[in-house]
């Protein structure tokens, strides 16, 4: 992507103790920008330099006070609950309160939302100008908080991306996948279920370059191969060690709460402004080989 804005060195990264968050801190660090970042009920790690704060995003005073103090050039907003009770407050309403402090600082700000704000039934994968359409509740949630940030801060850059994994720690899709190899869960993974799985690294390094672009709009950023939970889960267990036929296939109309099935994302645009590589998971998987 060409970069239109080097000056942008301030960064304040929500959820810093998070997956994603810890791997931003990490490339911003060494790219030199000057990190911030919160945490909430995790302490932060040690060996990572970031200026920390404590911060719950559903306090509103709070996040405004904390965004006066280090003045951010730009947000990259990661932090979320998945799961109620805090999906709402935290998702949809502590997303409102970072856009409008981020607004009220003229800092930049770079939504992280997801695949599942989609219902699963495109035939194609889905485009940035694909229309919202959520079947579970945490879908509905970041369906919202998209809604909310563009309605705030109308210059949001807001990334969707896919299932996030990596190795150094592994993250829960893989902690989960190899649980059903060991045999300590009888969860099943789906055929039916694609995705694009993208490897931490490369969506921390694509964030970094939507950082200084100073992006605005939607983008999808997700890994450039689809493939199924059942195949993702498979493919991890052999990088592991294990036996990969110890995962246990499913269809997805056996769950008992909706899933949305394809939410394949269309990288092309993402490809064609980034220099980073969208790598699938097979080459990924195979250089770690
Ligand atoms: N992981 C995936 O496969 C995936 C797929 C698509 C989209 N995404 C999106 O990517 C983003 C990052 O995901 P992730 O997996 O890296 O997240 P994660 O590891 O679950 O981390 C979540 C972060 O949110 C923070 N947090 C939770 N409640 C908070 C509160 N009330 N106030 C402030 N911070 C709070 C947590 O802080 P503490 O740990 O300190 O409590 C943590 O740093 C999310 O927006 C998610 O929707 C993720």
């Amino acid at each position: 992507m060409r970069s239109s804005a080097w000056h942008l060195r301030r960064l304040l990264v929500t959820g810093g103790t998070g997956y994603l968050g810890q791997e931003l801190i990490r490339q911003a660090s060494e790219c030199g920008f000057t990190v911030a970042a919160t945490y909430y009920s995790h302490l932060p790690p040690k060996r990572m330099t970031a200026s920390w704060f404590p911060l719950d995003i559903r306090n509103a005073p709070a996040v405004k006070a904390t965004f006066a103090a280090f003045r951010p050039d730009v947000v990259i907003h990661t932090a979320f609950c998945q799961n109620p009770p805090g999906l709402w407050p935290v998702t949809v309403l502590g997303t409102s309160n970072v856009a409008q402090a981020a607004r009220s600082v003229n800092a930049h700000l770079i939504q992280i939302s997801s695949d599942v704000i989609f219902d699963g039934e495109n035939k194609v994968p889905y485009l940035e100008s694909a229309a919202p359409c959520p079947i579970t509740a945490y879908g509905e949630a970041k369906a919202e908080a998209e809604r909310i940030v563009r309605a705030v801060h109308p210059e949001v850059a807001i990334v969707r991306t896919s299932l996030i994994y990596g190795f150094e720690p592994p993250d829960r899709h893989t902690q989960f996948a190899l649980q059903i190899a060991d045999g300590q869960s009888n969860a099943r993974l789906f055929h039916d279920e694609y995705r694009c799985p993208i490897f931490v690294k490369d969506l921390a390094a694509a964030l970094l370059e939507v950082v200084q672009s100073s992006y605005k709009g939607l983008l999808n950023i997700a890994g450039n191969e689809c493939l199924s939970r059942y195949e993702f889960g498979q493919l991890l267990a052999k990088v592991y060690g294990r036996d990969p036929t110890a995962i246990k296939g499913g269809w997805s109309h056996e769950s008992p709460e909706p899933r949305p099935r394809n939410c394949a994302l269309d990288i092309q645009l993402a490809q064609q402004l980034l220099q980073t590589p969208l790598r699938g998971v097979r080459e990924v998987l195979a250089e770690r080989l």
